[in-house]
């Protein structure tokens, strides 16, 4: 099974990617009851309950085998806390694609904090787990979030017409993707 291969943490110049703990629910808590930063996400702003069943959901998925949903958290190495999260979702193993999500607390959006995560997981996916293809998707709104995908080499492959309901709202969808062979030619 592809997950097999991923051995976390995973290193970068400023971050550490790595399984939540217990502990972190203080630090995820900012983030997850930020109205700014779940505004274009189905779930949240986050009561300390629904912080707390999140946390237990995470940890729960760790003990899995194989490993489909692996939502990973975003510590900051220097603040020495989680500042967000960063999810896989392995929902198309004969394919060998993945899905990815990201969330960052707000006071440290713009310093290319998730670009970094992102350009350390499509190493890691494609690299040691010979994935064929990572996409994403997102609000058509979320102008942060579609940067980060096209920073990271990711096309734009697909403009889904009010195709989810978001608290009540119909919206439409971008669908981004990258595959290995572009990912190999030019790597963010
Ligand atoms: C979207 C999000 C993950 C981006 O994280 P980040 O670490 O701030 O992203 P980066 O700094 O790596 O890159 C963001 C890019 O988008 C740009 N950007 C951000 N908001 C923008 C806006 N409203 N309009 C135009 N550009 C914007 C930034 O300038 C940057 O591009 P640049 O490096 O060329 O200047 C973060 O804002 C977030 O957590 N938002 C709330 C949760 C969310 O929406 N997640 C995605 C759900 S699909």
């Amino acid at each position: 099974m592809p997950t097999a291969e991923l051995r976390l943490p995973i290193e970068t110049e400023r971050l550490r990617l790595r399984d939540f703990r217990l502990e972190d629910a203080a630090a995820v808590h900012i983030y997850g009851s930020d109205p700014e930063v779940t505004r274009y996400m189905p779930w949240g702003p986050n009561t300390p309950e629904e912080t707390a069943a999140f946390i237990a959901r995470v940890l729960e998925q760790q003990a899995t085998w194989p490993r489909l949903d692996l939502g990973l958290a975003i510590e900051h190495k220097a603040l020495g806390v989680v500042v967000g999260s960063i999810a896989l979702h392995l929902r198309d193993i004969p394919n060998r694609t993945l899905e990815m999500g990201y969330c960052l607390r707000r006071d440290l959006w713009g310093q290319g904090v998730v670009t970094e995560a992102g350009r350390a997981l499509l190493r890691v996916g494609f690299e040691d787990l010979g994935l064929h293809r990572i996409t994403a998707t997102c609000d058509v709104r979320n102008v942060g979030s579609y940067r980060v995908m096209e920073k990271l080499g990711l096309r734009r492959e697909g403009h889904m017409i009010r195709d989810r309901q978001v608290r009540g709202a119909w919206r439409d969808t971008y669908l981004y993707a990258i595959l290995a062979e572009a990912w190999a030619e030019n790597p963010a």
